[in-house]
């Protein structure tokens, strides 16, 4: 079992409706370490280049416009097999998929207010963690 570091956004809804401290609840209760935390009105060019691979998708107006509507809440978290443990507590993309006991199961109803993003692969979370956060002390391993 490795130790990772994965990205997550609490998305603006979420942070609009008050849903933070519930969010990070979950995750820091269920042994998970926050290693950076901040809140931030995020810009469509830096958005634009994290969904850079869905810029085809009918749904890249909206998704990009709900991420830059109000302030997100970006963290870094570590833990054993973080990325994997925090994707299974996000649940399922779409929220009316997502099962009770889930962030997205419990707090999202329609995308793309599915509450909260979370890196899916290593590669994805070391790509992610340097767009947005950059190589920093709280980014670094
Ligand atoms: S896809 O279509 O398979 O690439 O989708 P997926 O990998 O599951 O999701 C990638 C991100 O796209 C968002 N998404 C949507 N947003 C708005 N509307 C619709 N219909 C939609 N479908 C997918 C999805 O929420 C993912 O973003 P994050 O931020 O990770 O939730």
């Amino acid at each position: 079992m490795a130790v990772e570091r994965t990205f997550i956004i609490v998305k603006p809804e979420a942070v609009r409706r008050g849903l933070v401290g519930r969010v990070l609840a979950r995750l820091e209760g269920r042994g998970l370490r926050l290693v950076a935390l901040e809140v931030r009105q995020l810009t469509r060019p830096l958005v634009e280049e994290h969904y850079a691979h869905l810029k085809e998708k009918p749904f890249f107006p909206g998704l990009v416009d709900s991420m830059v509507e109000s302030p997100a809440v970006l963290g870094i978290v570590e833990g054993p097999d973080a990325i994997e443990v925090v994707r299974r507590l996000a649940g399922p993309t779409n929220p009316v998929e997502a099962p009770p006991g889930t962030i997205r199961g419990d707090w999202g109803l329609e995308l793309p207010h599915n509450v909260i993003h979370a890196s899916d692969s290593p590669a994805s979370a070391q790509r992610e963690i340097q767009l947005f956060f950059g190589p920093g002390p709280g980014a670094g391993r």
